[in-house]
């Protein structure tokens, strides 16, 4: 079943979808369709009959959480609607947060987010490119999304099927280092006195489409203090802090920051977020890579982080997400030690059920 997929989703759907959608009007339409489908019991018992199906079960316990694969759909896909206004955000009617059950019962472990403290708009006009030779993506999305308290309002009445994570970032332009800590520590508390226990929490160290600058946030001192808050805040509910940092930074940084996790009790790193480079439309303007063009960088960084992690015998998982797109990418990463796998990319490039794709050697 899974072949005659692949080859239906390569031969006539993907063809169809690149030739009659942008990159992001491909997304636009895929929300649009994910929030009809949350809410059909149909398409729901299809999803799940789907993944019983396809999925080949390979439990593992990553980064203190029991997962029945190691793959998992990275964040970014199911984050949710952007809004101005937090009061707009929290009263809004409807699903704000397309995807929330589909993906999950279609696909498995999910991230949620990122979400910021307040909502997002994100930036305008285009934000999504494809290259379709290297299988890449790019987007300057700008961490569109309802904001915490509405996320976590929503999911507490929402509550995913499988087991997900909660990714939270700082706001974009944040620079004083207490506005930041209070961010995030309130970002997080949203969830936690909603009562959304998610397996996971992850921050998100990392955001290149932002014009921030990205390796401004993975200074050792910096991940130390906000990790270090995090996770005293997050013990008492038994939920892991992972975090996700940047492809691009040197083997130096990605070993002091190793050190950081280690010391303040982080339990999985994720490497990496995208790879910031000048936009197919515009050479002044960035926008951060996924794909085949961000999967030796990405390799290069998780090789790193489970070097330092092997040096310093911790038990900070590293979790490999980048150019994930198929048993040999899934092969090199793990060969790399990376103890489960994160993509987004691959949605594109593989459709639906690429996390079925690319566990299986035969296709
Ligand atoms: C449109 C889009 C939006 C994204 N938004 C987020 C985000 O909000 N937070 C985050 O941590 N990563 C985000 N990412 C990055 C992905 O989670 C992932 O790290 C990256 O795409 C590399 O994986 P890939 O090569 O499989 O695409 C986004 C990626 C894309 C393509």
């Amino acid at each position: 079943m899974l072949r005659f997929y692949r080859l239906t989703y390569h031969f006539f759907l993907r063809p169809l979808i690149f030739q009659l959608f942008s990159a992001q009007d491909a997304h636009t339409q895929a929300m649009t369709l994910l929030a009809r489908c949350d809410i059909s019991s149909v398409a729901q018992k299809l999803a799940i009959w789907l993944r019983h199906t396809v999925e080949i079960q390979q439990p593992v316990n990553v980064g203190g959480v029991q997962l029945d694969s190691p793959l998992i759909l990275a964040a970014g896909f199911v984050k949710g609607l952007g809004f101005a206004f937090e009061q707009e955000a929290t009263e809004a009617e409807g699903n704000i947060i397309p995807g929330w059950r589909t993906m999950p019962n279609l696909v498995g472990a999910v991230e949620f987010g990122s979400f910021t403290r307040y909502p997002r708009l994100g930036n305008p006009g285009t934000v999504i490119w494809r290259d379709v030779p290297t299988q890449s993506t790019q987007n300057r999305v700008g961490l569109k999304n309802p904001g915490a308290c509405a996320a976590a309002k929503f999911l507490k009445r929402h509550l995913p099927p499988t087991p997900f994570g909660v990714n939270i970032a700082v706001s974009p332009g944040v620079e004083d280092a207490q506005q930041e800590e209070r961010e995030i520590l309130e970002a997080a508390g949203a969830f936690l006195q909603a009562e959304v226990f998610p397996g996971w929490m992850t921050l998100n160290l990392s955001c290149p489409n932002t014009e921030d600058d990205p390796s401004g946030h993975q200074s050792a001192e910096k991940a130390e203090r906000l990790c270090g808050a995090l996770v005293e805040a997050l013990t008492p509910f038994k939920i892991p802090l992972w975090v996700k940092v940047s492809p691009g930074l040197s083997e130096m940084q990605y070993r002091e920051l190793m050190r950081s996790f280690t010391k303040v009790g982080v339990r999985a790193v994720i490497a990496t977020n995208t790879l910031a480079q000048p936009t197919p439309d515009d050479s002044g303007m960035v926008a951060g890579v996924g794909g085949g063009k961000l999967h030796q960088e990405a390799l290069r960084a998780t090789t790193c982080l489970v070097e330092e992690k092997q040096r310093l015998d911790c038990n900070v998982d590293v979790i490999g997400c980048g150019g994930l797109l198929d048993y040999q990418t899934y092969q090199a990463f793990r060969q790399a030690g990376a103890a489960a796998v994160q993509y987004w990319s691959a949605l594109v490039y593989e459709g639906p059920l690429a996390f079925a794709v690319i566990s299986r050697k035969d296709l």
